[in-house]
């Protein structure tokens, strides 16, 4: 198969200086990719900025900003058989990047935020759309939510981690995911990420292979 994955965090610029960012290392997206090289896969891997190295043997597409990633998704999906959704992409950047540094003053300062394009849901509505796999960062109603997320974002699987414990998820070593498709789901305990990318590639295998029969 040939397998499109995004990783790590956006950065959303406001001036020459400061931007919002989150918590994303890029550890569970690379993992994947490597799981899903190791699996005998091509992998574009599309990558918001982080401090990994690609493995050799996948093309790795480095972007910064949402608008970029988005960008550089829909110009390889076509390509894809896969996609990965693993990034933690801004919802919201600055409506207004300014090209000077802000000088602090007396009073507040009011950002003006806009929604960034959703990329997951764009994907889910091609016509032509790859086996589409979401991840859902979730603090509360897990189940609930990912159940409204396959829908809403049209995917064929949604992975979700509980993004409140410390113990998983953003820059920890260590994953768990509840792992939900229109038909069934599947728990994957508590395992390093490179483990947890491993079982979710052999999932996403026998799934694909399902919904191509
Ligand atoms: O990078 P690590 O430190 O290893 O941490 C891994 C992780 C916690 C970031 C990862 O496991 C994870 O949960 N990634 C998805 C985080 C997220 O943005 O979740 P969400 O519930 O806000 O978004 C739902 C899905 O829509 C995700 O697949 C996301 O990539 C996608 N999305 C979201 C917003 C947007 N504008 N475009 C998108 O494609």
């Amino acid at each position: 198969m040939k397998i499109l994955i995004t990783a790590g965090p956006t950065v959303e610029a406001i001036d020459p200086v400061r931007y919002f960012t989150n918590k994303s290392t890029g550890k569970m997206g690379f993992a994947l990719a490597q799981a899903a090289l190791d699996a005998g896969h091509d992998v574009i891997l599309i990558t918001g900025p982080v401090s990994f190295e690609a493995p050799p043997g996948i093309k790795r597409i480095d972007v910064k900003s949402a608008q970029e990633m988005h960008q550089a998704v829909m110009s390889e999906v076509d390509q894809a058989d896969v996609f990965i959704a693993a990034a933690a992409v801004a919802d919201y950047r600055p409506k207004e990047v300014l090209t000077h540094k802000f000088k602090k003053s007396d009073g507040n300062w009011h950002i003006e935020m806009v929604r960034n394009p959703d990329i997951l849901f764009e994907v889910g509505q091609l016509e032509n759309k790859p086996f589409s796999v979401g991840f859902a960062a979730e603090t509360e109603n897990m189940m609930e939510n990912a159940k409204a997320k396959l829908k809403r974002k049209n995917c064929d699987m949604i992975a979700s981690n509980d993004v409140s414990s410390r113990e998983i998820g953003f820059g920890s070593a260590y994953n768990a995911l509840n792992v939900i498709w229109p038909e069934g789901q599947a728990e994957i305990g508590k395992a390093t990420k490179e483990d947890v990318a491993k079982t979710l590639i052999t999932l996403i295998k026998e799934r694909y292979a399902h919904r191509s029969t």
